[in-house]
C-alpha cells in the first residue's frame, strides 16, 4: 500500500505500465485502469491512438526535427495555424513542457517591455494556490507551499493576490462582492509593487493540481484584465492544465470573456503523445519584438520539434474533425450533475466543481464550517492509493486550503471518452471516496 501523502514520488511502489488504448491503461501484471484524469489532465484523446502514432511515425520516417532556427516544416506551419485560428492570438514560441511555456511567457513580457523603452517592468504577481511549473521563475510564480518550500530562498520575488476561491471566500467577502474584492486586492498589489514596475499578472482561469479545478467566479477575468490594462501590465493566462479545449472551449479563458496578451498552453494540445507546450502572444507583442530584436529571445534546442508538432497536429485535427470541444459542451454539465448528484450521500464532499470535462471535488472533514481534514491523514495519498487499488486513475492533490491541509481530486477524462466511460469513472471515483471516507 503506497504511504498516505500528498507527494508520494516513491517509484518502486508504482505499478509498471504495459500498454494502453482509448481512456484504459495496463500495467505488466495484467490490471486494468480508467485514465479517469487523463494522468495530470494531459491525454485529451486517450492512449493509443493509431492515427497520431501513424502521423508521427511518417514524420520520424522523414526526419525527426528540422531544427526550428535553421528550417520550416509542414507540422511547424499547420500547427502554427492551428493556434491562431483557435486563440486569435499572432504568434508563438514551441516548447515541450507547460513550465517552459510559463518561462517564455515571462520573457516574452520582459522583452516587451523592454523593447517598447519600459525596462523597468520587472515585476510579476501571482496568485496564492497556482502552479505554474517547475523551473524556477514558474515555481516562483506558483502558490504551492509543498512544491515551494524546499526552494523558497532561492526564488525570484513574486508579488501575491488570493486565490479567486467561491467556494472559500476570504473572511468578510460576501459571494457578491468577491470579484470587485480581488480586483480590488490586485490593484492594491500593483500599486504597492510600483505600476511602472510591474511586467505581468499570471492566472490560470481554472485553477488545477493547487486548486482541484476551480473555476475563476463570473467576472473575476474582465474585472482583473481591466485592472491590469489601466496599469499597462500584461495578462497571461496558464492554460497548461485547463487549456487545449479540455474546458469545452478551446481557450479555457474565452470563457472568462477575455483574450490574454499571452497565454501558454501545453498538455492536451498534444494529449501526452509527444511533449509539446507553447507560449501564445498577441499581435501587438510580436510587432514589438520584432522591431526591437526581430523576435522573441527565447527558444531552445528543441523549440518546435516536428515529431511533436506532427504529434500536436494530429491530436488537434482529431479534436476537430470528431467534434470533440462540441461533445464536452454537451455531455459535461450532465455528467458534472450526474456526479454531484452520486457524491450527495456523502457530506465530507464539500464541493463538486469545474468547467467542461475538468472536474474538482473537494473534500472536507466538516461540510458546516468546511474545516479540512488534517493534513497528517494524508487523505489525498489515500484517494490516490485507493484509486489504483480499484483501478481508477484521478488526480488528487493537497494543502489547497493552508498550504498543508485541504484535499481535492481532479477528473479530466479523455475528450472521447464514451457515456459508458464517464459512467465508470463515476462509479469507481465514488466507491473510493466511501471507502476513504469511512476509513478516517
Ligand atoms: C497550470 C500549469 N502550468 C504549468 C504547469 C507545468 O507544466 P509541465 O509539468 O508540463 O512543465 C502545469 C503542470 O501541471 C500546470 O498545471
Amino acid at each position: 500500500m503506497p504511504r498516505p501523502s500528498a507527494n508520494d514520488i516513491t517509484q518502486d511502489m508504482l505499478p509498471k505500465i504495459s500498454h494502453g488504448r482509448g481512456v484504459y491503461l495496463w500495467d505488466v501484471d495484467g490490471r486494468q485502469y480508467i485514465d479517469g484524469s487523463g494522468g495530470p489532465a494531459v491525454f485529451s484523446i486517450g492512449h493509443g491512438d493509431r492515427r497520431v502514432n501513424e502521423a508521427v511515425a511518417k514524420q520520424m520516417e522523414r526526419v525527426a526535427y528540422g531544427y526550428r532556427y535553421l528550417f520550416s516544416s509542414d507540422p511547424l506551419e499547420e500547427m502554427s495555424e492551428i493556434i491562431r485560428q483557435a486563440t486569435g492570438l499572432a504568434d508563438m514560441v514551441y516548447t515541450t513542457s507547460g513550465s517552459e511555456a510559463v518561462e517564455s511567457a515571462v520573457k516574452i513580457a520582459l522583452q516587451y517591455h523592454f523593447d517598447r523603452g519600459d525596462p523597468g517592468r520587472v515585476n510579476f504577481i501571482g496568485r496564492r494556490r497556482s502552479w505554474h511549473g517547475n523551473t524556477l521563475m514558474a515555481t516562483a510564480l506558483s502558490g504551492f507551499q509543498d512544491r515551494q518550500r524546499a526552494f523558497a530562498a532561492a526564488l525570484p520575488m513574486v508579488g501575491r493576490v488570493s486565490a479567486a476561491n467561491a467556494y472559500r471566500l476570504p473572511s468578510g467577502v460576501s459571494r457578491e462582492g468577491l470579484v470587485a474584492h480581488l480586483a480590488a486586492e490586485l490593484e492594491a498589489e500593483i500599486v504597492r509593487l510600483g505600476p511602472e514596475t510591474v511586467a505581468g499578472f499570471i492566472f490560470e482561469p481554472v485553477v488545477g493540481a493547487a486548486g482541484g479545478a476551480l473555476p475563476a467566479p463570473e467576472g473575476y477575468g474582465r474585472a482583473v484584465a481591466e485592472v491590469c490594462r489601466r496599469h499597462g501590465v500584461l495578462v497571461i493566462c496558464d492554460e497548461v492544465m485547463c487549456g487545449s479545449g479540455r474546458t469545452g472551449v478551446w481557450r479555457a479563458s474565452e470563457a472568462d470573456g477575455i483574450t490574454a496578451d499571452i497565454i501558454t498552453v501545453a498538455k492536451s494540445l498534444s494529449g501526452g503523445y509527444l511533449p509539446l507546450g507553447a507560449a501564445v502572444y498577441t499581435r501587438e507583442i510580436a510587432e514589438v519584438m520584432a522591431a526591437g530584436h526581430g523576435g522573441p529571445l527565447t527558444g531552445h534546442t528543441y523549440t518546435g520539434h516536428t515529431a511533436c508538432l506532427a504529434a500536436g497536429v494530429a491530436v488537434q485535427k482529431i479534436v476537430a474533425e470528431e467534434g470533440l470541444l462540441a461533445r464536452i459542451r454537451d455531455k459535461a454539465p450532465r455528467w458534472q450533475a450526474d456526479l454531484r448528484a452520486r457524491l450527495a450521500h456523502l457530506p465530507a464532499v464539500g464541493d463538486v466543481r469545474g468547467r467542461g470535462y475538468f472536474i474538482g471535488v473537494e473534500v472536507v472533514a466538516d461540510p458546516g464550517t468546511k474545516a479540512p481534514f488534517a493534513a497528517a491523514l494524508g487523505v489525498n495519498g489515500r484517494i490516490r492509493a485507493e484509486g489504483l487499488r480499484r483501478g481508477l486513475i484521478c488526480y488528487p492533490s493537497g494543502g489547497h486550503v493552508d498550504g498543508a491541509a485541504g484535499d481535492t481530486v481532479i477528473l479530466a477524462p479523455p475528450f472521447n471518452a464514451t457515456d459508458g466511460e464517464l459512467d465508470e469513472i463515476a462509479e469507481k471515483l465514488v466507491a473510493v471516496l466511501e471507502t476513504v471516507i469511512s476509513g478516517l
